[in-house]
């Protein structure tokens, strides 16, 4: 048998509009862990789904070779026949259904008569569970579980159809920190008992951790394949191969222009929604001057999302209590409307579940929250509208044939720079950015950078919640480090550092 377990040769494939993959070649020794990088629309996933049948054999040009024998997959079922599993960048799972049934969905565990055999169902779910190292009860409903354990359960899925080749799209950008070192840990042992893996991500720290080789896709053809082994491929020269240039700096230059405290929160309180009497926000307080660009540095669970969200008209968390004041005077964010008519805008972490209409086209997207600005009394002007969509995605370089194209075709980066477009279309005085970069590129990222410090420039508050320390030194004139609902320091830039930060964020205090 050949040491090669997959080989796609000359792969194209066009969309309506868009050539998303020119001549792709794609060659996986057995039992590697293979990175797949480029930039957002890319084609990462297109190849991935050429790959995974969802594209059938005629949809795409090139050939497929599995061990060596030509493939010719009708749909999704045949590639998993073939060994071959992909976990898709949106998770697959039926949150109403248990643990056990969404593993063998469409593949269950019957016995005569075709009814279902639950003993084995739950034994089966067991032992894969076990495998993958969650430790959960079967019979638990999937929407029980958090999107790292829903995470394990897809993989648990691959298992039970006897994967070899497991593809993972994005699986760590919704992970936090221990979750994605289990998951790429399970890698590598997935890789001891000879599977091989195929994993996509945008984290290049993570990628050259734990893949052999790393492969870089730019503009829908691949561009090289480098061995990882010997240390010799740094970040930057993944990256300059990712978007072609070498990049001399990963945040812009920028001369802040602060002005006067614009925005004031204080003793900001809140309760969590459902358990009674669990405090998550605990007497908070910060400012936010005018054309400063504050961090919120904190770790998963440190209260930074539900602070901002309550903040944005209380769309989180009960009994909330406190003030939020613009220049010096209280101002009413009870709902979210209250928060836009007093200049505030929130761009989720969560851009899929609360930022898209993917029916939607890019236009409307766009332009769904600031209509007022495109209409004359309430009727919209398409004639407006399409102008001012036009502009932004030409400055948020949206990847897309046109703004008429549907949001959901678009790649998952870009559908996040039209959720941030959507936002800054309000022009806001305040604009609260939650994770901005999470799954965007490092060329877009940049991009990204430029555009929040123009608003910035513009006089906007901008206040920044991010994961990636790196980034809020890069970006912020100061940060503040929140710890378990309450807020342990504010460090101006100059005397900022990932250590003094990371202490803050994991002091308790009293
Ligand atoms: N169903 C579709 N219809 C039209 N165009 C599509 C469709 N799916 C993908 N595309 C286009 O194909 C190109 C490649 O998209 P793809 O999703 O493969 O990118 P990606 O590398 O996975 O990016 P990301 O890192 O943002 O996830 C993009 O220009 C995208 O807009
Ligand atoms: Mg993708």
């Amino acid at each position: 048998m050949s040491d090669l377990i997959l080989q796609m040769r000359g792969i194209g494939k066009e969309f309506p509009g868009v050539r998303a993959l020119t001549d792709v070649d794609l060659r996986v020794t057995r039992g590697e862990i293979r990175a797949l990088v480029g930039e957002n629309g890319a084609g990462k996933s297109t190849l991935m789904k050429v790959l995974g049948g969802v594209y059938p054999h005629g949809d795409y040009a090139g050939e497929i070779l599995v061990d060596g024998v030509e493939q010719v997959f009708s749909g999704v079922r045949d590639s998993e026949r073939a060994g071959i599993a992909i976990i898709h960048q949106e998770l697959a799972l039926v949150p109403q259904l248990s643990i056990a049934e969404n593993i063998f969905l469409g593949n269950e565990r019957v016995r005569g008569a075709g009814r279902i055999d639950w003993g084995r169902t739950s034994s089966e779910a067991r032992e894969l569970l076990r495998r993958v190292g969650l430790d959960e009860d079967p019979t638990l409903p999937v929407s029980a579980l958090g999107v790292g354990k829903q995470q394990l359960v897809e993989i648990a899925k691959a298992l039970s159809k006897r994967v070899r080749l497991l593809i993972l799209d994005e699986p760590t950008s919704a992970l936090n920190e221990t979750e994605s070192e289990n998951l790429l840990a399970l890698l590598g042992e997935l890789k001891e008992q000879g599977i091989t893996s195929i994993l996509i991500s945008h984290k290049l720290g993570e990628v050259t951790r734990v893949a052999d080789t790393i492969t870089v896709l730019r503009d829908g053809r691949t561009v090289e394949t480098m061995a990882l082994s010997g240390g010799a491929v740094t970040e930057d020269r993944i990256i300059s191969a990712m978007v072609g240039r070498d990049l001399e700096h990963r945040f812009p230059e920028r001369t802040p222009d602060i002005g006067e405290v614009r925005f004031e929160v204080r003793d900001w309180t809140v309760d969590h929604p459902t358990q009674l009497g669990r405090r998550l926000i605990d007497r908070a307080g910060l400012t936010i001057r005018r054309g400063e660009i504050v961090g919120l540095a904190g770790l998963m669970g440190a209260g930074r999302t539900e602070l901002a969200m309550s903040v944005f008209g209380r769309s989180y968390g009960r009994y909330v209590s406190g003030t939020v004041r613009k220049d010096g005077t209280e101002i009413r964010t009870g709902s979210v409307a209250d928060a836009v008519a007093s200049g505030i805008a929130y761009v989720p972490e969560d851009r899929k579940e609360l930022g898209l209409i993917l029916d939607d086209d890019i236009r409307r997207n766009l332009t769904l929250a600031g209509l007022r600005r495109v209409s004359r009394r309430t009727v919209i002007d398409p004639a407006r509208e399409s102008v001012a969509a036009e502009r932004l995605r030409g400055q948020l370089r949206v990847k897309s044939r046109d703004i008429f194209q549907a949001a959901g075709n678009l790649s998952g980066g870009n559908q996040q720079k039209v959720v941030l477009g959507k936002w800054m279309f309000t022009e806001p005085e305040l604009l609260i950015l939650d994770e901005p970069t999470r799954g965007i590129d490092v060329g877009a990222k940049y991009e990204i950078y430029l555009i929040i410090q123009r608003l910035a420039e513009e006089g906007a508050s901008v206040l920044m919640i991010s994961s990636e320390l790196p980034e809020l030194l890069g970006m912020c004139d100061r940060v503040y480090a929140m710890c378990e609902g309450r807020i342990t320091g504010d460090v101006a830039r100059d005397e900022a550092d990932q250590e003094s930060l990371m202490r803050l964020m994991t002091t308790t205090g009293s």
